[in-house]
């Protein structure tokens, strides 16, 4: 059986990086499997600090992106990670089968805490082990995410694998990562060398699902470029980061790939480029984002999306931790 889960933080500033690199692909993905849950990890998102009257905005913001994106909450699961409680009782169990030793390498956490990583929380370090226990409270065997989750779901194979061991029965699946499209890692507009980032001190560096269309035009007029025009070919992109980004966008905001942006775009400057880019991004995102508003003004409705998809979501993932929990020799009623 085929099933996919995935899932975003509701850490505000949702931004073009999350619409490309996993939410829009998760439109096409629903027509191609029939079994798909989209999850909005609350859980994830207290590693750090939040608002609470944040949290809840952008929990409904997020589900509110989903859905205006054109994911179907009827033939899919869309629901709050913390409102089915199997995450966090299967990772306290991942959390006693991963090993000090795997999470020490995960460069995300190294990113996130920065130097004084004896301040961060203990959730931030065990971060990856909920995500394991999130994918596989399903058995979901396909887990589409942007370039920068591989690591982790390198550990969540290993955490699998050593459950399986541990317990003596090939109970868990090998998830497989669907990294696809040509936005797997969009960068920041401010500097090519770092990924467009939700946590970014500069709101230049990413287009957020939030701006208006003037905002939207405005940031890609600023964004930085060199001051060569577009090659020809891909190849002349190399060494050229902040180009490689921009035209990147475009071709994922097209439908298209790179060559076919610079067979149209190949010997032009940025004077050309940035505006056409501009017109293509307000053109493909005013609509999700003029449904977003629409989904935001009416509350009760996300909610409602929320609440059922977390009733299918316990269903589906009642009868798995019972079977763990029979596995580890864990008592039951
Ligand atoms: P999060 O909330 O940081 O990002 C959500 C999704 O957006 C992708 N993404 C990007 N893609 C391309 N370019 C970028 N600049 C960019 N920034 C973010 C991410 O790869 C992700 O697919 N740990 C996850 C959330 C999570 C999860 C899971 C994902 C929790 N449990 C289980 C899959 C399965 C995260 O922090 O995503």
């Amino acid at each position: 059986m085929k099933r996919i889960f995935s899932g975003v933080q509701p850490t505000g500033n949702l931004h073009l990086g999350n619409y490309l690199g996993a939410i829009r692909n998760w439109v096409h993905l629903q027509d191609e499997f029939e079994d798909c849950l989209f999850c909005v990890v609350d859980l994830h998102a207290i590693t750090v600090w939040q608002e609470p009257k944040d949290l809840v905005a952008n929990t409904r913001e997020v589900a509110a992106a989903m859905i205006a994106a054109g994911i179907d909450p009827k033939r899919n699961v869309i629901f709050n990670q913390s409102q089915v409680s199997a995450h966090a009782e299967l990772a306290w169990i991942f959390n006693c089968v991963a090993r000090l030793g795997w999470l020490d390498r995960m460069t995300q956490f190294k990113e996130k805490a920065g130097k004084d990583k004896e301040r961060a929380s203990v959730g931030l370090y065990a971060y990856p082990n909920l995500m394991a226990a999130d994918i596989l409270a399903y058995k979901a065997t396909h887990v589409p995410v942007g370039e920068d989750q591989k690591q982790h779901l390198e550990l969540v194979r290993d955490i699998a694998q050593k459950f399986n061991h541990d317990y003596g029965q090939e109970f868990f699946p090998q998830v497989e990562p669907l990294i696809f499209g040509t936005a797997t890692r969009v960068m920041s507009l401010k500097d090519g060398s770092s990924k467009m980032s939700k946590s970014d001190s500069s709101d230049n560096s990413r287009i957020n699902m939030t701006d208006d269309i003037d905002g939207i035009a405005r940031k890609i007029k600023k964004a930085k470029t060199d001051p060569e025009p577009l090659p020809s070919e891909a190849q002349g992109l190399d060494g050229r980061p902040e180009a490689a980004n921009l035209v990147g966008i475009y071709a994922a905001l097209a439908d298209t790939d790179v060559e076919a942006v610079l067979g149209e775009f190949g010997g032009q400057g940025f004077g050309a480029f940035k505006p056409a880019l501009a017109d293509l991004a307000v053109s493909k995102l005013s609509p999700v984002q003029d449904e977003m508003r629409r989904l935001m003004d009416d509350v009760a409705h996300v909610d409602n999306v929320l609440h059922a998809g977390a009733e299918r979501a316990n269903d589906l993932a009642a009868s798995i931790l019972e079977e763990v929990q029979d596995l580890v020799g864990f008592l039951r009623p």
